[in-house]
């Protein structure tokens, strides 16, 4: 049989993405034009102008893609799209080009939850199998999920408040250092001591999969205003090292502790911040401590991009998920 080829399309946030991927497995297309140079200007993301770039880039970017993979759309199965959760009118940029093609082609239109999309990313390149546990860690999220052989979720626990990426990019403004600040609290952080401050680590003890990440954020912000009232320099590399460490330290406790009390083998971590050097490294040796298997996906498929949802809308496909052309965009979902 020939490849199941799948058009996945993404614009929840600040990419718009396309990327054509055959048997959930090989990219043979991808574009991703990032909205990041824009937004820098202003700090973070504005949605209006998140928007106003989609719609004017999103149609070249599918044809790029599709030019890319030298596909015609008659060698297409379906066309999976982002519904959710994200900023509405991004998202619906995305849901709008994604219902035009299927309107215009005839193909199935395969609705994708963001979060499904970043699990996905570990489907690419033959690195695990169904099932396994999730990590998910992005701007927007911090969850653990137990995902089955026919791509279910269950969700274990998350954040009750800040996301991670969310802490990060919040700590960096505070340090000065310029949106997206992750990477960059990630570089500072190695080259801080982490011990030089004791931050907390909000619900370690407490025998659930949840976060918060909010105290921490609070933390770090009082210890740079008593510094600044008197006029004393702000250590933003040992701020950015304390501040990593505790965030890593919860991050790999509670989800070490729910792969030993599921007795799952394989540990999935996805998300913008899958690329932090620090929690990659704690991680991996906690995983070969406690015996269970560690899977990042690559560095270009942690962050948004397309490819991740097409991954995800193969899975949904085999098992007969599709919408009809009413589908909406939602700006919060779960899963
Ligand atoms: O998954 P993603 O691209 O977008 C969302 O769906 O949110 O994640 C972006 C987030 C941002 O908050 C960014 O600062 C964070 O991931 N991030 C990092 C690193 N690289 C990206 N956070 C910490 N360390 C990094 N190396
Ligand atoms: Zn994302």
């Amino acid at each position: 049989a020939s490849a199941v080829r799948i058009l996945g399309i993404e614009t929840s946030c600040d990419e718009t993405a396309a990327a054509v991927v055959a048997d959930g497995r090989l990219i043979i297309g991808q574009t991703i034009a990032s909205q990041i140079a824009i937004h820098t200007r202003f700090g973070g993301v504005v949605p209006e102008v998140a928007s106003r770039v989609h719609v004017e880039t999103v149609t070249q970017v599918v044809h790029e893609t599709m030019r890319q993979a030298n596909t015609s759309w008659t060698d297409l199965d379906g066309i999976a799209v982002t519904l959710g959760p994200g900023l509405l009118g991004a998202l619906l940029v995305g849901v709008s080009a994604a219902k035009g093609y299927a309107l215009a082609t005839g193909l199935p239109l395969i609705p994708v939850h963001h979060i499904a999309g970043h699990v996905a990313a570990a489907l690419i390149d033959g690195g695990v199998e169904l099932p396994f546990l999730a990590l998910v860690v992005s701007g927007g999220h911090t969850e653990i999920l137990r995902v089955d052989e026919q791509f279910y979720f269950t969700r274990l626990g998350g954040t009750k408040d800040d996301a991670a990426g969310e802490a990060y990019d919040k700590v960096a403004r505070m340090v000065g250092l310029a949106y997206p600040g992750g990477p960059k609290v990630d570089a500072m952080a190695a080259l801080g001591n982490p011990d030089a401050f004791h931050f907390p680590r909000s619900m370690m003890e407490e025998d659930n999969y949840d976060f918060s990440f909010s105290g921490l954020k609070t933390a770090v912000l009082n210890e740079i205003n008593q510094r600044r009232q008197k006029g004393q320099e702000v250590p933003v590399a040992d701020l950015c090292a304390g501040f990593q460490q505790a965030v890593v330290d919860v991050l790999v406790e509670k989800a070490a502790r729910a792969m030993n009390q599921t007795k799952s083998h394989q540990l999935v971590v996805a998300g913008g911040v899958a690329a932090n050097q620090g929690l990659r490294r704690v991680l991996q040796d906690r995983a070969k401590h406690d015996g269970f298997h560690v899977h990042f996906p690559p560095m270009s498929l942690c962050t948004d991009n397309a490819a991740m949802i097409a991954a995800a809308g193969t899975k949904l496909l085999s098992r007969g998920f599709t919408h009809d052309l009413s589908l909406d965009a939602y700006a919060n979902l779960s899963l």
